[in-house]
């Protein structure tokens, strides 16, 4: 990782940090979260969370997101990248999506996503998702800063 990548992760990290502490409304802490990701890091194209829905068995809903809208408003697990994440509770890294037949494509732009599951007290209760339009846009050093944001978002929720 380049140095320059490390500072700007390091420093989203303090903001991202700051605002979980700022005691605002969670929705708004999850929605600035999506917004600061996707104008700050190149690549990051489209930056969202899903939510178990405490409702309905085994689905995902869309929450907070920032980037085109999606007609994947609900996914239920075990379908697409998202469901798989969810099914199985494993980072899902997608270099190249065209190659992927289990994929609900969002948008023809879209090359790479990734798919991080966050948990609270060890039990699943979201993801956060984050869409591409450059291939193999996720590496190592994504998938550990985007951990460090999940879980401050699994904290939240
Ligand atoms: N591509 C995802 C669907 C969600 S969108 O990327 C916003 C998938 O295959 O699960």
């Amino acid at each position: 990782m380049t140095d320059n990548k490390n500072k700007l992760f390091n420093n989203l990290t303090a903001q991202i940090e700051k605002m979980a502490a700022g005691g605002a409304d969670r929705r708004n802490i999850l929605q600035s979260i999506c917004d600061l990701l996707r104008e700050s890091v190149p690549g990051y194209d489209w930056v969202g969370f899903y939510l178990v829905d405490s409702e309905k068995d085994r689905e995902l809903i869309l929450g907070p997101f920032a980037g085109e809208p999606t007609e994947h408003v609900r996914i239920p697990f075990g379908k697409g990248i998202c469901g798989r994440a969810a099914e199985t509770e494993d980072i899902f890294i997608v270099d190249d999506v065209s190659r992927e037949e289990n994929y609900l494509s969002c948008s023809m732009k879209v090359k790479s996503e990734i798919v991080l599951p966050i948990f609270k007290n060890g039990k699943l209760i979201g993801e956060l998702d984050l869409d591409s339009h450059r291939m193999s846009a996720f590496g190592e050093s994504d998938k550990k800063f985007l951990k460090i944001v999940g879980d401050i978002a699994g904290s939240l929720l």
